[in-house]
């Protein structure tokens, strides 16, 4: 019933603000690790065995379907800044990197990273994520995130955090689905958990922020989402968010950009892969003569898994950060009530080869150019679960189920069908190609424009996993 007054309720507000539907209903986004101390010339070096614009102006990416093996180009540049960085911690260390911390400089470096200094997901941006294929994705979390609110008891003070908003879009359309039940909207307190200052700036615009001035010299600054008129702040990391209320937590495409350690099977055992620089200066992949710190992660991952499953692998991801990630999500929910939801694209099971590069739409090699290039992996979500349960009796972990059951049990087609009563058709048509981008498996068979720019689902391939406190009993679409 609640999901349906919901979806009704989002219906009516969205059709009767003055916001455009076809931009928000088709947005495109064109959109430290371990290190080791062992000597540079000790190091394998390894062979190659790597096993809302219309959709018209651009070819859009998403980024699950990227097992591709990426053109190589090596072409001498002149080093960027993050470029001379890396080469500067190989040459002072003595030795390689791994691929975690390489990972982490490329996205994360507080000067020149990836995320950090511009809007990844602009016209020149480089891949698609849900959120900006369609106002119904962040709707149908909003759907969730109330009908968890209501299994919690409805409690007065609520706080909503999400982890690595992008544009902030997926919050605001959560936010106009939602706006008509005040009850829900005045115990939120809002927390952006976002490292990238210029993406912080576009989410304050998106959320249609207001900052107001204390009342006194000694008030801080307060600012507000005036969509809901719902206290909203940023911080760098979950630690900073306040403890001792309640918590949803919405993890939409963050697990996947956490940095991943490599390992390969050699004659010797399994190996980090790392990264190192050779005579001519390029960045190549060297192998660990021994093992390094994060080989703990890799055997306690191990641990949690078949022994058949890891006898079919001669490459295995683990991503330490997720791990701890989970933990710290478990640890919050556990003490303070409330849940998580976790999407993102991977498996549940281990992760053998995943990491990917893309640039302007194109996979790219992972040492080409860093920091103008997206890195990402595939998310671990049995590692997940398992960090969670080992973590805290308190939590129940349910899922993962993939994207297109989770929208599709939320209600994903009565709110389409609510949205279609009342477009132009080419509102419709935009609707539908977004619908199934959210739901498909495969390319759309409706479509009728050219081969390359058909529609491809992510339905199947995203997952949806959630993490809840156990009083809160099982969260819906898992029942
Ligand atoms: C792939 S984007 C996903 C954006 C958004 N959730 C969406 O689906 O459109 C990853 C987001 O996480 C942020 N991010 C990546 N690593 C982070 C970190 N270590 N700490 C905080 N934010 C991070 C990026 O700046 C970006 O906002």
């Amino acid at each position: 019933m609640l999901r349906r007054a919901l979806l009704q309720a989002s219906a009516r507000c969205r059709f009767s603000s003055s916001s455009s539907l076809l931009l928000a209903s088709r947005r495109q986004c064109s959109s430290s690790s371990s290190s080791s101390q062992v000597p540079e010339d000790h190091f394998v070096e390894q062979s190659v065995d790597t096993p809302q614009t219309p959709p018209s102006a651009t070819i859009s990416v998403d980024r699950s379907a990227l097992y591709h093996p990426p053109d190589h180009s090596h072409e001498p540049t002149a080093d960027s800044e993050l470029v001379k960085h890396l080469k500067n911690i190989i040459k002072f260390r003595g030795g390689p990197i791994t691929v975690a911390e390489y990972m982490e400089e490329v996205l994360t470096n507080p000067k020149a990273g990836f995320y950090v200094n511009r809007d990844v997901f602009g016209a020149g941006g480089d891949f698609i994520t849900s959120p900006e294929v369609s106002q119904m994705f962040g709707e149908m979390i909003g759907v969730w995130t109330m009908c968890l609110w209501e299994q919690m008891g409805q409690p007065k003070r609520v706080n909503l955090v999400e982890l690595g908003p992008g544009r902030g879009t997926l919050l605001a359309d959560l936010l106009r689905g939602v706006s008509k039940f005040k009850n829900f909207t005045e115990s939120l307190q809002i927390h952006m958990v976002e490292c990238s200052p210029a993406l912080q700036k576009l989410q304050y615009q998106n959320l249609k922020c207001l900052t107001e001035d204390g009342t006194d010299g000694n008030t801080e600054k307060k600012c507000i989402s005036t969509i809901t008129e719902t206290p909203v702040s940023w911080h760098m990391t979950l630690e900073q968010v306040p403890t001792g209320s309640p918590t949803i937590i919405i993890a939409h495409e963050f697990y996947d950009a956490l940095p991943v350690h490599q390992f390969q099977k050699a004659s010797r055992g399994w190996c980090e892969k790392m990264i190192d620089v050779t005579e001519n200066s390029l960045f190549r992949f060297v192998l660990s003569p021994q093992p390094t710190p994060a080989t703990l992660y890799l055997m306690k991952r191990c641990r949690w898994a078949e022994t058949k499953e890891i006898a079919g692998l001669d490459h295995i991801e683990v991503c330490p950060k997720a791990m701890d990630l989970t933990q710290e999500i478990s640890n919050r929910i556990g003490t303070d009530g409330g849940g998580a939801l976790i999407i993102d694209y991977g498996l549940n099971r281990i992760v053998s080869d995943s990491l990917q590069a893309i640039r302007k739409h194109k996979f790219v090699d992972i040492l080409d150019d860093p920091g103008s290039a997206d890195l990402s992996a595939y998310v671990d979500f049995a590692a997940i679960r398992h960090s969670a349960e080992e973590f805290s009796a308190d939590v129940s972990v349910h899922g993962p189920m993939t994207q297109s059951q989770f929208l599709g049990s939320l209600g994903i087609n009565f709110r389409i069908e609510a949205l279609l009563e009342n477009c132009t058709d080419e509102q419709a048509e935009s609707l539908r190609t977004g619908y199934w981008r959210l739901v498909g498996d495969g390319e759309a068979p409706f479509w009728e424009g050219p081969d390359e720019q058909a529609p491809i689902g992510m339905g199947t391939r995203y997952l949806a996993m959630a993490i809840v406190n156990k009083k809160q009993g099982v969260p819906v679409p898992f029942e």
